[in-house]
């Protein structure tokens, strides 16, 4: 097929709601639901939910939005995004942190990825509600420690997405997000609904909504919620970069990116109103940590009416979401492979995917064979997890600030966002000179200890 070899930057989405869609789809996932419904639950409920909130309007919106005028303007990849302007500057190495990160990122969340399919099919089959006796928790465990099965996964998530992704911007990405994302969003709302007509919901919803101002003051939740905004929009790897490279003509980016918090945010709170009324009403505990979504949910799908159809819907709702996510991580390093060298998107996709694999692996066994191997006492899941999550992407934030806040001109970035002339503008180009790296740079030095 010639359309292969076709250069990318010729590539564009069908429209500006397709862009929208796939932005969309790279924010929601299984930071949505796995992980903020726990970090939700250790944080405090609805007081978590303010700062978040705040967290998200100060920090992730303005860094969306510089990300998205720095990829139209660089119309290229990520490392072009950063190094078109001064091509033999230190910046030629920002945009390689992304790529870098964004493969990274894939190993592991890959993984977990491959878990949620795992449990989908097993929803499907029943094999997954036969494994009950023994509990949940046993089954989990050993799932997680088996040498082989949870590496077939991660291949199986990963093969998925390269298919999708070497279908290309518009026949590929595009066409998946416009398939599964309206899915998403109505698995979701009907299971939000459900989990409200168990006896005992209102807890959840108390808990999700009433604020418990103590917990609001503390730094530790201020953190956890910066933390969350960056995974949850997926920002700092460069995807807002990629994706806006083959923007439609007349998409609008602040209307965008408003569009993209808003989504991203209300998609995890009806997550949550999904998730802790079941939780509360079978009292179960909302702090149960990552092990909520594998051990705790499936216990209350056995028990609950119609709670296998239940499980079906919340297992494919993760694995679906999961994989529009990495479909955007996977187009970073395409992306940037496919301007660097002269391979079509095809192998481009099939050969980062095959890195993501390899270094995925190591991941995938850290909970069984390779258990016993610690880097700074954590294991290598917890290792690449907790490197990205509080280092990778707060750098990747950084760059963005300073690259389209410091050195880019003000005329030239603010023509770049569509937002040159007006007071909407003003506001977002302080929060992303000052507010969102300030903030940032507090986060980190709070992690490594020195505040
Ligand atoms: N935002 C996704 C989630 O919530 C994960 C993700 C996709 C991501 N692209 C990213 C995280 C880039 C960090 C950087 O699950």
């Amino acid at each position: 097929m010639s359309e292969n070899r076709a250069p990318s930057p010729r590539e564009q989405w069908g429209s500006s709601t397709g862009f929208v869609l796939a932005t969309i789809g790279s924010a929601v996932g299984i930071g949505n639901i796995w992980r903020f419904s726990y970090v939700a639950g250790e944080n405090g409920g609805g007081a978590f939910l303010i700062v978040y909130g705040f967290s998200v309007l100060l920090v992730g919106l303005p860094i969306v939005i510089g990300e998205m005028a720095l990829g139209r303007r660089g119309a290229a990849d990520a490392v072009a995004a950063f190094a078109r302007d001064m091509p033999r500057s230190p910046w030629r190495y920002a945009g390689w942190v992304a790529v870098l990160g964004c493969v990274l990122i894939l190993s592991f969340y890959a993984v977990v990825a491959g878990w949620s399919l795992k449990y989908f099919t097993g929803a499907v089959s029943g094999a997954l509600w036969k494994a009950a006796s023994e509990g949940y928790g046993g089954y989990y465990r050993e799932f997680i420690a088996d040498p082989l099965a949870p590496v077939g996964w991660l291949f199986a998530m990963l093969a998925l997405t390269v298919i999708i992704v070497a279908g290309g911007i518009r026949r590929g990405i595009e066409v998946a997000n416009r398939i599964l994302m309206p899915l998403l969003a109505l698995s979701i709302v009907v299971l939000a609904i459900y989990s409200a007509t168990l006896p005992g919901s209102a807890k959840g919803w108390e808990f999700l909504f009433l604020p418990d101002w103590n917990a609001v003051l503390k730094g530790r939740v201020i953190v956890a919620a910066i933390g969350q905004a960056f995974f949850s929009l997926g920002i700092g790897m460069a995807v807002f970069i990629t994706y806006s490279a083959y923007i439609a003509p007349g998409t609008r980016i602040p209307r965008a990116a408003a569009t993209i918090a808003i989504g991203d945010t209300l998609f995890a709170v009806v997550a949550g109103l999904a998730i802790f009324p079941a939780v509360f009403a079978f009292g179960m505990n909302p702090a149960a940590g990552p092990e909520l979504a594998f051990i705790t949910l499936p216990q209350i799908f056995l028990a609950m009416p119609y709670g296998r159809i239940a499980g079906i819907m919340f297992f494919g709702l993760l694995t679906a979401a999961a994989l529009t996510s990495m479909m955007s991580l996977l187009e970073v390093p395409v992306a940037s492979v496919l301007h660097r060298s002269r391979l079509g998107r095809r192998l481009a996709a099939i050969l980062t995917g095959c890195v993501a694999f390899v270094l995925g692996i190591p991941s995938a066994l850290s909970f069984g064979l390779l258990s016993g191997v610690r880097i700074t006492g954590s294991s290598v899941f917890d290792f690449v997890n907790h490197g990205v999550s509080n280092y990778l992407l707060p750098l990747g934030g950084i760059l963005v600030c300073v690259y389209a806040g410091w050195v880019l001109s003000r005329t030239e970035i603010m023509s770049a966002s569509g937002l040159s002339g007006t007071a909407a503008g003003v506001t977002w180009y302080w929060l992303l000179r000052l507010v969102a790296p300030v903030m940032i740079l507090l986060v980190v030095l709070d992690t490594v200890g020195a505040l």
